[in-house]
């Protein structure tokens, strides 16, 4: 419905503050036109303040807010054509979903024929057409939810802004909606930040995200670049669950080596720099468990340990192994008739050398 050319957002150095609380710092991103961007961190973090201020709410950031070529940081809101669906967003309950649709070209003072048009086209869009004289509490959420997207899409922004969108909905029509607006994006084309502290959401939804915690950006990638390469503890941690083993990385010309302060040794595969104190990263997934005095493999890094603790998951047991005082993490695909581990039960546990990450802090 909407022929605007997508743009690109560009934040330079951007900070904020509440008083004397700084609440987001030295900010620098680029999202790209037409791009599907999220941003993930957990709460307080800092996600919510960094869109609304894209958006020209809230106080005045220090430095650059580009939504294209132009420098937006001191425009008001309704200068810079941006459409945002907030956190609780809130429906006119005594407007019909029409109205509700309607109601920014009214405001707008467009000609009658012209709203009418651009409001039907955006409730087609959202597939409520059917639906534009009932009223809000005669909607389901999901289609709540579509018309707080199409009363944002109706006005053509050039870039869509979503806070947690879909945080009211139950678990199936969350699944359902995030694949509705994903196609909604692509075939409208709109740049859009989606913001959520639901990794599986951010993971299914976006092109790339960023990572935010205490409003510092952490990361900022696809969403399996950072899984598989996280720049730090947080992020690893943040982006499900992680072995964080401390030690240190020692080499000489041909190989390095990171030693566990466990005593577990493995072999790096990458070119990693010598380092008194250093983390290796990797998933439970990443680790396998068997009874104990399995025959070794020189390209595989295994130790024999006990299990400490154990949870079951329905579709995998997590095991913590002891490594000398260290847990090891461990899930291991659970089928009926397969053996698992009892605590303290004796195992031999065995890691793919090439998993491994290593984290410089
Ligand atoms: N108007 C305000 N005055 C003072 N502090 C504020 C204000 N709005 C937000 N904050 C603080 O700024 C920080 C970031 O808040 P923000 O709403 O951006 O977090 P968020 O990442 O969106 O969290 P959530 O996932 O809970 O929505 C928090 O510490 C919050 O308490
Ligand atoms: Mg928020």
């Amino acid at each position: 419905m909407s022929d605007n050319k997508s743009v690109n957002v560009r934040l330079r150095r951007v900070g904020l503050a509440f008083g004397d609380h700084a609440v987001l710092r030295n900010i620098d991103l680029d999202i790209e036109p037409g791009e599907f961007f999220a941003f993930l961190g957990p709460s307080g973090s800092g996600k919510s303040t960094l869109l609304r201020l894209i958006a020209g709410f809230g106080p005045m950031p220090t430095g650059q807010v580009f939504i294209g070529e132009e420098n937006v940081a001191q425009l008001p809101p309704w200068r810079r054509n941006v459409g945002m669906v907030f956190q609780n967003y809130a429906l006119w309950p005594h407007m019909t979903v029409f109205r509700n649709v309607a109601f920014g070209l009214e405001e707008r003072r467009l000609p009658a024929s012209e709203v009418r048009e651009r409001t039907d086209a955006a409730l087609e869009v959202v597939g409520l057409r059917e639906l534009a004289d009932r009223r809000p509490s005669q909607l389901s959420g999901g289609q709540q939810q579509r018309v707080a997207l199409a009363r944002t899409i109706v006005i053509e922004p050039r870039v869509l802004l979503l806070d947690e969108p879909l945080s009211n909905l139950d678990a199936n029509l969350r699944i359902h909606m995030r694949r509705e607006i994903r196609e909604l994006q692509r075939r409208l084309g709109i740049t859009t930040i989606f913001v959520t502290h639901d990794q599986d959401e951010a993971n299914t939804i976006a092109d790339r995200m960023a990572v935010l915690n205490d409003g510092i950006l952490q990361q900022v990638g696809s969403p399996m670049s950072l899984y598989d390469n996280p720049a730090n503890r947080f992020v690893a941690n943040f982006l499900g669950t992680a072995n964080l083993l401390d030690g240190k990385v020692e080499r000489d010309e041909a190989q390095a080596t990171f030693r566990a302060g466990c005593g577990l040794q493995i072999p790096l595969q990458h070119d990693a720099k010598a380092a008194s104190h250093a983390t290796a990263m990797f998933r439970p997934h990443h680790v396998s468990i068997a009874d104990p005095g399995q025959e070794s493999r020189p390209d595989i890094v295994s130790f024999e340990g006990r299990v400490r603790h154990r949870e079951f998951l329905g579709n995998l047991f997590r095991y913590a192994i002891d490594c000398g005082g260290q847990d090891i993490l461990v899930d291991d695909g659970h089928q009926v008739g397969r053996r698992s581990y009892e605590i303290d039960d004796a195992v031999s546990v065995t890691l793919d050398p090439v998993q491994v990450r290593i984290l410089s802090n």
